[in-house]
């Protein structure tokens, strides 16, 4: 029988860390390799054909991300997303989706949506449960200027109409960087106004070392919200969950939901409840961290999942991240790791 202040049932081995916040989600990077050229994340002139990317071998296997993830259930883990680089370029994705589909998570994935009209119906069929398809602009010359890459938008748009088809719910994400595409931000509003899809606008962030972060370039919430009241009327609305990275809001006329995702001008580490895991099995406790804790050792030592989860807590118990919080001029000068190599 359960004492009063006593934990409940099934509670008792969640970890928290120091600030008392859980480790409920997992963002998990399959590849550090991408098709597109971001300049917010992977500039050519760093990223060129000499960039030396993970060695194969040293790649977890599905297995092995299948023994990190059923590691943490204990610990309180309750989502998973899958990142990359570009997720959709690991061959074989759609046997790791369905190894994670046989536990009970949430499962989600992030792509750049260029691979994603051949592949949409597979990743529904092996078991994810949502998709979030990024898409800096429409017209072809924004398009190419943010994701320097000779993709066509309609072929995003192709694969956003494949994981309808495949019945996936839909999130679109935009990052907005002053001077290049704020004129994004209505075009995606009008064209996603009255679908069940959810846009979230994105503050251009300072992750990495490579991508020449300048806080002038930043577009905030409450400029994109300016821009979105030219035309639409919007309200606030609730988080439906703690630790959200997305303000939500609804268009009053009822087109449906948007969001926007407020890391520089309204930071949301108060309840940031992510840990990440690279393709080469190194743990981060935060987007902006400059090391990992290597998971893979221990994997291919051969420890047990008890192990391995009683190693995680260990670290998550300790963490005190909170990166967007305390942010400078000069933490963003500090070494951290590429968003390429840690999935966003
Ligand atoms: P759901 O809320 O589960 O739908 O997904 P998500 O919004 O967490 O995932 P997504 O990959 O779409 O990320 C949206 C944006 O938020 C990306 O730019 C991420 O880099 C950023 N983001 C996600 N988690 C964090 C975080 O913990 N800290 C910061 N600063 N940014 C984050
Ligand atoms: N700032 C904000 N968002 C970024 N993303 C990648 N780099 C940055 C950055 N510097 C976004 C991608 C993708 C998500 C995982 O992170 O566009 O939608
Ligand atoms: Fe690739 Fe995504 Fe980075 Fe763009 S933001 S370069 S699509 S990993
Ligand atoms: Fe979490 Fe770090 Fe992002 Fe803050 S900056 S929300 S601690 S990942």
């Amino acid at each position: 029988m359960a004492v009063e202040g006593s934990l409940a049932e099934g509670e008792a081995s969640i970890v928290r860390d120091i600030l008392g916040r859980p480790l409920n989600a997992l963002r998990i990077s399959v590849t550090d390799r991408c098709n597109f050229r971001c300049q917010y994340c992977m500039p050519r002139e760093v990223f060129g054909p000499d960039f030396e990317f993970m060695a194969r071998n040293l790649l977890l296997t599905f297995e092995e991300i299948d023994r990190v993830v059923a590691s943490l259930l204990p610990l309180g883990l309750s989502k998973v997303r899958l990142t990359g680089g570009e997720p959709l370029m690991r061959k074989q994705l759609g046997n790791l989706i369905s190894a994670l589909a046989k536990h009970d998570l949430d499962l989600a994935l992030t792509t750049n949506g260029a691979l994603l009209a051949k592949q949409a119906q597979t990743l529904a069929d092996a078991g994810l449960k949502r998709i979030t398809i990024s898409l800096d602009a429409l017209d072809k010359n924004t398009f190419h200027i943010m994701n320097d890459v000779k993709v066509d938008p309609q072929v995003v748009l192709n694969g956003i109409s494949a994981s309808e088809k495949a019945g996936l719910p839909i999130k679109i994400n935009a990052v907005i960087r002053r001077g290049i595409n704020e004129h994004s931000i209505l075009e995606l509003a009008r064209y996603f106004h009255g679908t069940p899809h959810i846009l979230r606008f994105i503050e251009f962030m300072d992750v990495g070392q490579t991508n020449g972060w300048n806080i002038e370039e930043v577009v905030t919430a409450a400029e994109i919200l300016e821009i979105l009241s030219t035309e639409f009327e919007v309200e606030a609305i609730d988080p439906i969950e703690k630790g959200e990275v997305a303000k939500r809001y609804r268009y009053k006329d009822g087109g449906g939901e948007i969001g926007i995702v407020t890391s520089v001008s309204m930071p949301f580490c108060g309840d940031c409840n992510r840990a990440r895991l690279t393709a080469d099995g190194r743990l981060f406790t935060c987007l902006f961290s400059a090391d990992g804790f290597d998971t893979r050792r221990l994997i291919r030592g051969e420890s047990s999942e008890e192990e391995i989860g009683s190693a995680i807590s260990n670290i998550w118990r300790q963490r005190d991240d909170r990166y967007s919080e305390i942010r400078t001029e000069d933490t963003t000068l500090r070494p951290k790791v590429e968003m390429s190599t840690i999935g966003g």
